[in-house]
């Protein structure tokens, strides 16, 4: 039998890379447009990077991690998500002797070992943001802002940004004292990871997804009762920033995450449009982690978006849909010589333009600029080369003009689409 793709991994193909294409250009536009460079870090890490980042106790530790051990018996684990390895990149580096805010995004493949279904892969790709050294509310709500910013560009909508705070090392001991309090008289009715998880991280208990366990956490104590007054206020900032900015959002007191790092300002995007597979993004703060992995107290955010998941839901986005700017239709020889020639000329100033090779009839020439999805069709034959005119036809209005070839060329080189 053929050897076929590992499951969960999948081939990028058209006409679904065109819209990748599309959705990493505009991410890049995005991202530049407030502030950020982009990073790139192995797709290996040291497996201890990430237990000891996202947290031992997690479905992502526990259960999904691609590790294994490489020919010097190190125990390396290909990356689960993008920002253990930005942490320990801006510490090797030493980034953090320079004042901040650092922002840095990076785009690429992360993997995890989940039962594959739509929307969900083994091996998936994020658009992830991280911003090290900003502590304020302004930085949560900045990245909140540029997030929003690109789902509009792309024009995914039906998203929902749904936020919360996790709180701080001064009141997060409280509430996780009150939650082991609440579980432990009910243990029983609990599976059995979450009676272990009780004692180390009572938290994840509110993330399980078996249906025994979901209900017992709907009458969970809420963080929100915890607050100190400093979470209190940050998380009143940076809404009071959002609605300013005109971004909608919703606060659900019992969204979590699925990674231990998070303090304060916690979030997702959520669609209704994906099944069960209803997170297009998160992220949130994480203050805590750059002196867990060994560096200095540096207050830190990020978010990352996957890429498969707004690709379904981008599906009549036209933008993303464009073909050529121009296809040249030449019948005979001569014609598609200067054909050959002009369409040279206009690649050369990025323009995309097709023509057919082979001598078709006009009938199979015009079949195949209207498959290729071109903007515009010029026909030159004998004719229209004689007297340097050719009609110019615009595919989306139907509409024809007759212009002179050399002023054709001249506007679409200036167009330079
Ligand atoms: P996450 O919520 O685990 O956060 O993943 C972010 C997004 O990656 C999800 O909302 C989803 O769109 C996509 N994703 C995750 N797993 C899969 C999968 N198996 N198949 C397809 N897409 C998937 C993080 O990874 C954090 N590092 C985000 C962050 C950055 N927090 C702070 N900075």
């Amino acid at each position: 039998m053929a050897i076929q793709a590992v499951r969960g991994m999948k081939d990028l193909l058209p006409p679904e890379s065109p819209k990748w294409r599309f959705i990493e250009a505009t991410a890049r536009e995005v991202f530049s447009s407030f502030g950020f460079s982009e990073i790139r870090t192995p797709i290996l890490e040291r497996t201890e990077l990430f237990s000891r980042s996202i947290g031992e106790e997690t479905d992502i530790v526990s259960k999904e991690m691609y590790t294994f051990s490489d020919r010097s018996g190190d125990s390396l684990t290909m990356r689960p998500e993008a920002t253990a390895g930005v942490v320990r990149a801006f510490l090797e580096s030493k980034l953090y002797a320079v004042p901040g805010p650092h922002k840095l995004f990076t785009i690429g493949p992360m993997f995890r070992h989940e039962r594959p279904q739509k929307g969900r892969l083994r091996q998936f790709h994020q658009l992830d943001c991280e911003v090290l050294d900003d502590a304020g509310p302004q930085g949560d709500a900045e990245l909140l802002v540029l997030a929003h910013h690109l789902l509009e560009r792309l024009g995914v909508r039906q998203v929902t940004l749904v936020l919360n705070s996790l709180g701080c090392p001064e009141c997060r001991p409280g509430f996780k004292q009150g939650l082991m309090d609440y579980f432990e008289s009910r243990q029983g009715a609990l599976c059995e990871d979450c009676r272990r998880r009780l004692a180390s991280n009572p938290l994840r208990v509110l993330d399980c997804k078996q249906e025994g366990c979901r209900e017992i956490s709907q009458g969970a104590p809420l963080i929100s009762g915890s607050w100190c007054e400093a979470c209190a206020e940050h998380f009143e900032e940076v809404k009071r920033l959002l609605t300013m900015a005109g971004v909608s959002y919703e606060t659900d007191p019992k969204l979590v995450r699925g990674l231990d790092y998070y303090t304060r300002t916690a979030f997702e995007f959520k669609t209704s449009q994906l099944g069960a597979q209803d997170a297009v993004g998160g992220g949130g703060r994480y203050d805590g982690l750059i002196e867990v992995l060994g560096g200095p107290a540096t207050p830190a955010i990020g978010f990352a978006l996957g890429v498969e998941r707004l690709a379904l839901l981008l599906e009549d986005n036209p933008e993303w849909q464009k073909g050529p700017a121009l296809f040249i239709a030449a019948l005979g020889d001569e014609p598609r010589d200067w054909a050959f020639g002009a369409a040279q000329k206009l690649r050369r100033a990025g323009v995309w333009v097709e023509m057919s090779a082979a001598s078709a009839s006009l009938k199979a020439q015009m079949r195949r600029a209207n498959k290729s999805g071109a903007a515009r069709v010029l026909i030159v034959g004998g004719e229209e080369l004689t007297a340097g005119r050719a009609p110019l036809k615009d595919m989306a209005t139907g509409e024809q003009q007759d212009l002179p070839l050399e002023e054709i060329v001249n506007r679409l080189m200036a167009a330079g689409a």
